[in-house]
């Protein structure tokens, strides 16, 4: 009974639907911590010029944060992670405890993309993430926060979970600036329902030194810390593990290099 439907179910999709119907389940989506008590930072888009300050910041604090990062960022030249300073980046933040996770290979809007395409924005970062570090990550938040169940199932084919946010600082937007920022996370905090898990960007700056990681990550800290939040890890926050495995990093030879997916 049970297969005759599902077989019936079935005949109304395409090919492509039925091969990832049948060979894995969906991805987990989180948009919140389950475990009351832990706010997550979370930083997207780099690694980025200030990535390990954003690391030092936090540790100097008592904060575990993760980091979503995109291997191609912008460009094949100085924001790949094909750039040894990257590389040099995301070793540092693994040994202060920081998380690294997945933001795709280079930031496409997930839901646009063909089966090839999709593919390779996944896998390549994750390649790029494993090479570099050793860890292949579990956690994957899809640019955009745009996702739809064919890439949800991607994503869960690959073991990963998919994680979005609840509270957006607000750095992305045009024309935010540190006081904006600032006074989301007023609100954020004093009305999270238990836990938080907040969107921040590396990247997001008019000028330099960077609002986002010298200006307003110190004040979040301090704030999210004084309503008594732990700062963890999104694994943490979610009771599950960071990676789907762990080993040394690979050596740099000449397969380590950057194109466009
Ligand atoms: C950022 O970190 C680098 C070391 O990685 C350090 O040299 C620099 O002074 C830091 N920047 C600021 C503004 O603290
Ligand atoms: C790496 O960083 C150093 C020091 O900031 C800089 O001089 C160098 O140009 C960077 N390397 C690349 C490939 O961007
Ligand atoms: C998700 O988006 C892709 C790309 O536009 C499309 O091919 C696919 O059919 C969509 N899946 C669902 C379940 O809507
Ligand atoms: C998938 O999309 C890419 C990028 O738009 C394109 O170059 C490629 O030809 C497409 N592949 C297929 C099989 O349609
Ligand atoms: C996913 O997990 C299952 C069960 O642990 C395992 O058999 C499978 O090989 C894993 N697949 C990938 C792509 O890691
Ligand atoms: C920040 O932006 C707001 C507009 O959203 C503006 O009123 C304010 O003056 C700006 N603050 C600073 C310090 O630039
Ligand atoms: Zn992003």
């Amino acid at each position: 009974m049970h297969t005759a439907i599902s077989l019936l179910a079935l005949a109304g999709l395409g090919y492509a639907s039925i091969l990832s119907a049948l060979d894995g389940t969906s991805a987990k989506l989180f948009t919140g911590c389950v475990t009351k008590g832990d706010a997550a930072l979370t930083f997207d888009d780099g690694p980025y010029l200030w990535n390990k300050n954003v690391s030092d910041i936090c540790a100097a604090n008592g904060a575990k944060v993760t980091f979503f990062l995109n291997a191609y960022n912008w460009d094949c030249m100085y924001q790949s992670w094909y750039n040894v300073n990257y590389t040099d980046s995301l070793l540092y933040a693994l040994s202060k405890e920081h998380q690294l996770a997945s933001h795709t290979y280079s930031h496409k809007d997930m839901t646009t993309l063909n089966q090839t395409t999709l593919d390779r924005e996944i896998d390549w970062n994750n390649l790029a993430i494993k090479r570099m570090t050793g860890c292949m990550p579990a956690f994957l938040r899809p640019p955009y926060g745009s996702y739809n169940d064919t890439v949800l199932m991607e994503i869960g084919k690959r073991n990963m979970t998919a994680c979005l946010w609840d509270f957006d600082s607000q750095d992305s937007w045009t024309g935010a600036n540190a006081t904006n920022s600032k006074k989301a996370y007023d609100q954020g905090v004093s009305s999270a329902q238990g836990s938080m898990l907040a969107l921040n960007h590396e990247t997001y700056s008019n000028s330099s030194p960077d609002f986002t990681v010298f200006d307003v990550l110190p004040y979040a800290i301090d704030l999210i810390q004084s309503y008594g939040f732990n700062l963890v890890t999104v694994a943490e926050c979610l009771g599950q593990k960071p990676y789907l495995s762990t080993g040394p990093p690979s050596k740099r030879d000449w397969t380590w290099y950057c194109q466009e997916s």
